[in-house]
């Protein structure tokens, strides 16, 4: 096998090559979706709803990314691995950005970091590539804004931010981002970032004209089940799967037929 880099991904865009991405936060998930031939597993904020169950994902911290991150690493053997700078660990302050990143990579052996936003981040995002850790962007929909924006609902519809997200696409690119995820904003857009750039747009709810999809692990799977955004495809309904497994071991346990003879020592 070869292994994924941020120069592979570029070429693949090149060539044409779509990109997979989907998250993963521990060591099992990890091996099971790096095993599958993903190209880049996303330790995503994410975790702060999916592992830790809160309401956003303001609340985690670089400890526990790091934790999670380190787990992932641990499992892969073939594709690049990107992880989430939280919030609060690189805004305003380009020195944090710098130190928060090199944190990551010292104590994960992850290979890239992402960072939300555009202009406003530009001198953290800049600072951090001095030290040459490849930096992914994030445009759209960015839920560490969400009390900001007040809903998740679809970003860049209106002109004045639609041109604000061509032109923040255009900079991260200029700066030396390796490529960026679009999140939740009109297809038509999306594509004609994507069109506009040599690195790769990587999307979540934003169409096919992209380089590349991400999904989060746990949706994709059909684990959760309240969360039903249009741009979600389920590919198990692990939901229904795991319940019903549960409830039979509990059946089982109950009416004594687990463990049986075999079962023993
Ligand atoms: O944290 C995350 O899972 C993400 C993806 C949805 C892009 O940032
Ligand atoms: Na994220």
């Amino acid at each position: 096998y070869k292994r994924i880099t941020t120069k592979s991904l570029v070429e693949m865009k090149a060539n044409g090559e779509k990109i997979s991405m989907l998250t993963a936060y521990d060591y099992t998930m990890a091996k099971i979706v790096d095993g599958a031939g993903i190209d880049v597993i996303l330790v995503g904020d994410s975790a702060s709803n999916v592992m830790a169950g809160h309401e956003t994902t303001l609340p985690i911290t670089l400890d526990q990314m790091i934790y999670h991150a380190s787990s992932v690493v641990r499992a892969i053997d073939r594709c690049l691995v990107v992880v989430d700078l939280p919030f609060g660990t690189y805004q305003g302050n380009s020195k944090n950005a710098l130190e928060s990143a090199i944190k990551i990579m010292k104590e994960t052996g992850g290979h890239a970091v992402k960072l939300e936003g555009g202009s406003e981040i530009g001198e953290s995002i800049s600072r951090i590539l001095t030290a040459g850790i490849p930096v992914m962007g994030h445009l759209g929909l960015t839920p560490q804004s969400i009390y900001k924006f007040g809903t998740y609902t679809v970003r860049a519809k209106e002109e004045e931010e639609a041109q604000k997200l061509k032109e923040d696409a255009k900079l991260l690119e200029q700066l030396g981002c390796f490529a960026l995820v679009l999140e939740k904003v009109p297809a038509k857009l999306a594509q004609e970032v994507a069109e506009s750039l040599t690195i790769p747009v990587i999307g979540i709810g934003a169409g096919a004209g992209v380089d590349g999809q991400v999904l989060v692990t746990h949706d994709m799977l059909g684990m959760t089940h309240e969360f039903n955004p249009r741009f979600l495809r389920r590919y198990l309904d692990m939901y229904t799967g795991m319940t019903n497994a549960f409830k039979q071991y509990i059946d089982d346990v109950k009416s004594q037929d687990f463990p049986n003879e075999n079962e023993q020592y």
